[in-house]
């Protein structure tokens, strides 16, 4: 079995990063007044153009002006709301083309956009699920080194989605739009038309892509927003946006039939040893009884939560004998003394006085063991998750990718719901963790530390040691404070403390459950000859034969990994379909042909396996390269393990 995924691993098709998680999507809108309440929505939701790997919000008004409505709800807005750069032309609709030059002057100026395979210049009240849009981005181009090119939806590109690779902006970033006369810029479609003249002049390839975009507002049917489109327009009402969302496969119906493009996930049954990177360290602090240890019993048995993770850890002040009985024998618990929980402390919010756990004091203590026991040293990010978080890894792979390169993150804390910082999910870079281990001390000095909540403690703690925060709205998606489905677009979901809210909350986000591997009875006979030799002439020979019987998966069940629809699924390692092959009845060919190969290519990787075996254990910890081919190896030491 070791041959098979070691082969698969060498003729592993050179992946990129963008081929494993899709292109990655750079999207900005220009917003006016009337878009504001939407905007706030979707900033909340960490959907629209939010939920794109990065974004840029241009309006004429500033955003204390823009958003004066949802401040009152949310204090620290606008500081940690969504961040807007101010227009010198005015937005009123439609765009002279002087605003309209002077947004993709600033798009270009600030240059972020080169990050990414795609740039979107998207009206706010344009409805996209991004995994679909990228679906059928992908077909165009997934690589860095994609063509100029632009989507037409028919004969133009459609003004509320406009879709151009980098290479497309950084040739229009020259031609800047400039010979557009401004005369006819009052028609709606002007801005279209001088892009497009100006793409042509460019040199811009312009490409028929008739999925990415279904315009509704010509259209006197029903409007329905089917899985198979990239996006639809327009929806300026909140209760319309979310209905458009549902129907383009947001949220799950566990019990509906089941559809063929319907979004889903399952275990991953990638080998130990072998992770898409980035890879994923998470630690969790769990109460010695009550419904903690039962939730993470369920948990484990399931390799759900931070059992997905590459990586993890649990820390309590009892050991895993008295606070998971059942799954001891497989699960280390890192023991801290004194109490896993802290007193309260109160605030006034808004006039209002509240009651917060006052646990700071506690999770120093559990951040202090993760430092101690520093398996998190092989990883490329540490999350310290609740029990209760809904955990989709891929999902939440892909939005830790999108913050930066593995091997180029530098020292980063995640604020994962707006601009804010909130407990469930904390997840940082493994330099901004080392930082962390190093600079604890000045983090527990200040008057009264303990008493404060963890995750404002973490906060300050973290902007003290200079970790610097980067927002993602897709990492976390909160739902204390508005109950609703779950979703297919978010990494982690939280709280969901009840066993049964916690499995629906799976089942929306596309997770179905595919019983443990299958195990497979080994027997493995040896014959011995042992040569006895009683006298000088006379030899006896006993020959002894030793039956083993083991019982071991036929694959490996480790982590968990998401199959996004079939075109995803194109884009996995092989080993990953193989359970699922099962799963459906196509038994074994795949993995038979390819021990077939195998046998083949023994020989040639005997090299590589000595090299691997005699490497010393130091060695095998390092930072795997960010080739293409170090994203599905990484030798990283499993932390929690047996
Ligand atoms: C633990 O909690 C109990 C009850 O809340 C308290 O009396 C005790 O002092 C705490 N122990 C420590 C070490 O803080
Ligand atoms: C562990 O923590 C709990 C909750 O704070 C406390 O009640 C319990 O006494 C602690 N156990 C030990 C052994 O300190």
């Amino acid at each position: 079995m070791l041959f098979l995924f070691l082969f698969l691993a060498a003729v592993q098709v050179p992946l990129s990063t963008a081929m494993l998680f899709g292109p990655s999507l750079f999207c900005f809108s220009v917003i006016g007044q009337r878009q504001a309440d939407l905007l706030s929505n979707l900033f909340l939701e960490g959907i629209g153009l939010f939920g794109c790997d990065e974004y840029m919000l241009f309006s004429s008004l500033p955003a204390e002006e823009l958003f004066k409505n949802s401040m009152s709800a949310h204090p620290t807005w606008p500081t940690s709301g969504p961040v807007v750069h101010l227009l010198s032309h005015s937005v009123d609709m439609p765009l002279s083309m002087a605003a309209v030059r002077e947004v993709w002057h600033r798009v270009s100026e600030d240059g972020r956009y080169k990050r990414f395979n795609w740039i979107l210049k998207m009206d706010p009240e344009t409805v996209f699920h991004p995994d679909r849009l990228r679906d059928i981005l992908s077909l165009h181009c997934s690589h860095s080194d994609c063509d100029a090119m632009a989507l037409q939806n028919g004969e133009v590109i459609p003004g509320a989605m406009q879709a151009l690779t980098k290479a497309a902006v950084a040739k229009l970033a020259k031609n800047q739009l400039d010979d557009c006369e401004d005369e006819a810029a009052d028609s709606a479609d002007a801005e279209v038309q001088c892009l497009q003249k100006s793409l042509h002049k460019s040199d811009v390839k312009l490409v028929k892509e008739p999925s990415l975009f279904k315009d509704f507002s010509t259209s006197h049917s029903m409007r329905i927003c089917t899985l198979s489109l990239g996006s639809f327009w327009p929806f300026l009402a909140w209760p319309d946006y979310m209905t458009c969302m549902g129907q383009a496969g947001y949220s799950v119906q566990p019990d509906a039939p089941s559809n063929p493009s319907q979004v889903s996930w399952t275990r991953d049954v990638l080998q130990q040893g072998y992770y898409v990177r980035p890879t994923m360290f998470c630690w969790v602090l769990v109460q010695h009884k009550g419904e903690e240890p039962e939730l993470l019993k369920w948990q484990r048995q399931r390799d759900l939560g931070i059992f997905a993770c590459d990586g993890w850890m649990i820390v309590s002040n009892a050991s895993a004998r008295e606070v998971l009985p059942a799954e001891a024998w497989h699960t280390h618990i890192s023991i801290i003394h004194g109490n896993t929980t802290g007193g309260r402390t109160f605030r006034t919010v808004h006039g209002k006085l509240i009651s917060e756990p006052a646990d700071a004091g506690v999770y120093a203590k559990a951040w202090e063991a993760v430092f101690e026991e520093g398996s998190y040293r092989s990883f490329d990010w540490v999350l310290k998750l609740d029990v209760g978080v809904v955990v989709v890894p891929e999902r939440l792979r892909s939005a830790l990718n999108a913050l930066c390169q593995p091997s180029a993150c530098g020292s980063k804390i995640v604020h994962n719901f707006g601009g804010d910082l909130l407990g469930p999910v904390e997840a940082m870079s493994a330099k901004a963790a080392s930082t962390m281990a190093a600079g604890m001390h000045t983090c527990t000095t200040a008057a009264k530390w303990e008493m404060q909540p963890e995750y404002r403690w973490l906060s300050s703690c973290v902007s003290t040691l200079g970790i610097g925060a980067v927002r993602s709205a897709l990492l976390l998606s909160d739902h204390k404070a508005l109950p609703r489905p779950c979703d297919t677009v978010h990494g982690c979901f939280s709280p969901f403390m009840n066993l049964g809210y916690h499995a629906l909350c799976l089942k929306q986000s596309g997770y179905y459950y595919i019983a443990p591997p299958p195990t497979t009875t080994l027997t493995r006979t040896s014959t011995s000859t042992s040569v006895t030799s009683t006298s000088a002439t006379f030899t006896t020979s006993t020959v002894s034969t030793t039956t083993v019987t083991s019982t071991v998966p036929k694959v490996a069940p480790m982590s968990i990994f998401a199959f996004e629809g079939r075109s995803f699924q194109k884009k996995l390692p092989v080993w990953v379909i193989t359970a699922e092959n099962e799963q459906r009845g196509i038994p074994f060919a795949l993995e038979i042909g390819a021990a077939l190969l195998a046998m083949i290519a023994i020989p040639s990787l005997g090299c590589m396996l000595c090299r691997r075996s005699a490497a010393p254990a130091a060695t095998s910890r390092d930072e795997p390269q960010d080739t293409a081919e170090a994203l599905l190896t990484g030798p990283a030491g499993q932390a929690g393990g047996v």
